[in-house]
């Protein structure tokens, strides 16, 4: 069969596809527009996209031979489930091996933010440092602090169990309880408003959903405490980017690090003026080890799909239910 893959990701991913099927993949490095996803569908029995892929239902319903869609990315909001769901078309992701890397990354966000790494760097580097001051460039502690998760699934739970070093309290707002947290670190699961209130440290880890877009903004950050320091490495939309730049510009907050945004690649540009934002370009997940797995994830869901089977990493297997 033929699978289209919409940009070029690590080669063991695309080796193992070839091996199975003819593949094509889009020749530049770029994101591609709407109408060479179409272009390069055609005839094709496999999608294999990225999360910078909008597929819509236009999308999907332009080739009827689309039989799998196999996304390249644990978030799958980029994707018209429903519309994939009405052609009983299986949709994957890659959950699990870029889990380590994602909560890696919030804590290095975490760390910079709190000893505001970054401004100190381009402070020394500018040749502003005319010796040690007791004032200068003063953070927060860690240790003994609070840690508020908000989304306790695979990646906030692994950010979470990497606080034993600091001997954080840990509350976390989340659907389900989680034992894990709670014997191993004797987590609280508390509501959102108790959370925001308590935290030192906030770091969000939800799927982007209808319910938690927006789900940080004004009200939200007002209850934060003013030393507090949040971390989005989830997806941009949950915070309300403009609020977000007003509370660090009026400093309701004490900084933010940020893997991803509200419209990206687009990023407010309020954020590029503050010295307490730190500023990722959505690469969390960019690790070789990681990065590869999720290739050779990626390829075998569509393996699997295309053979009639249920991809490992189905996101919409309702559709395998007889009605
Ligand atoms: C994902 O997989 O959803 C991350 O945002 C990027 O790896």
């Amino acid at each position: 069969m033929k699978v289209f893959v919409t940009r070029k990701i690590p080669e063991p991913g695309l080796e193992l596809l070839r091996k199975k099927h003819e593949i094509e993949v889009f020749p530049y490095d770029r994101i591609p527009r709407k109408e060479e996803i179409i272009k390069g569908l055609k005839g094709k029995e496999g999608l294999l996209c990225l999360l910078t892929d909008p597929i819509d239902r236009e999308i999907i319903n332009s080739e009827p031979k689309l039989k799998m869609i196999a996304n390249y990315a644990v978030g799958f909001d980029n994707i018209d489930i429903k519309a994939a769901n009405k052609k009983k078309i299986p949709v994957s992701n890659t959950p699990g091996v870029l889990t380590d890397a994602t909560a890696e990354m919030a804590w290095a966000l975490l760390f910079s933010c709190a000893r505001r790494i970054v401004e100190a760097d381009k402070f020394t580097r500018k040749g502003n440092f005319n010796g040690w001051g007791p004032m200068l460039m003063i953070g927060q502690d860690l240790e003994n602090k609070t840690l508020g998760i908000i989304g306790a699934g695979r990646i906030g739970t692994a950010m979470a169990l990497k606080s034993q070093g600091f001997n954080m309290k840990v509350l976390y707002y989340s659907r389900n309880k989680n034992q894990e947290l709670e014997n191993k670190l004797n987590a609280e699961k508390v509501n959102l408003e108790k959370l925001l209130e308590k935290s030192d440290f906030i770091s969000i880890h939800v799927p982007l959903t209808d319910k938690t877009k927006h789900m940080i903004g004004k009200r939200e950050l007002k209850k934060m405490k003013k030393t507090a320091v949040l971390v989005n490495t989830a997806r941009g939309p949950v915070f309300d980017e403009e609020a977000l730049v007003k509370a660090l510009k009026e400093k309701w907050i004490f900084a933010a690090g940020l893997d991803v945004y509200e419209n990206e690649p687009n990023i407010n540009k309020g954020l590029f003026e503050l010295d307490n934002v730190i500023l990722q370009p959505h690469s969390a997940s960019a690790t070789v080890a990681s990065r590869t797995k999720m290739a050779v994830i990626a390829a075998e869901n569509m393996i699997a799909g295309l053979a009639g089977e249920i991809p490992l990493n189905c996101v919409n297997k309702e559709i395998f239910k007889e009605n």
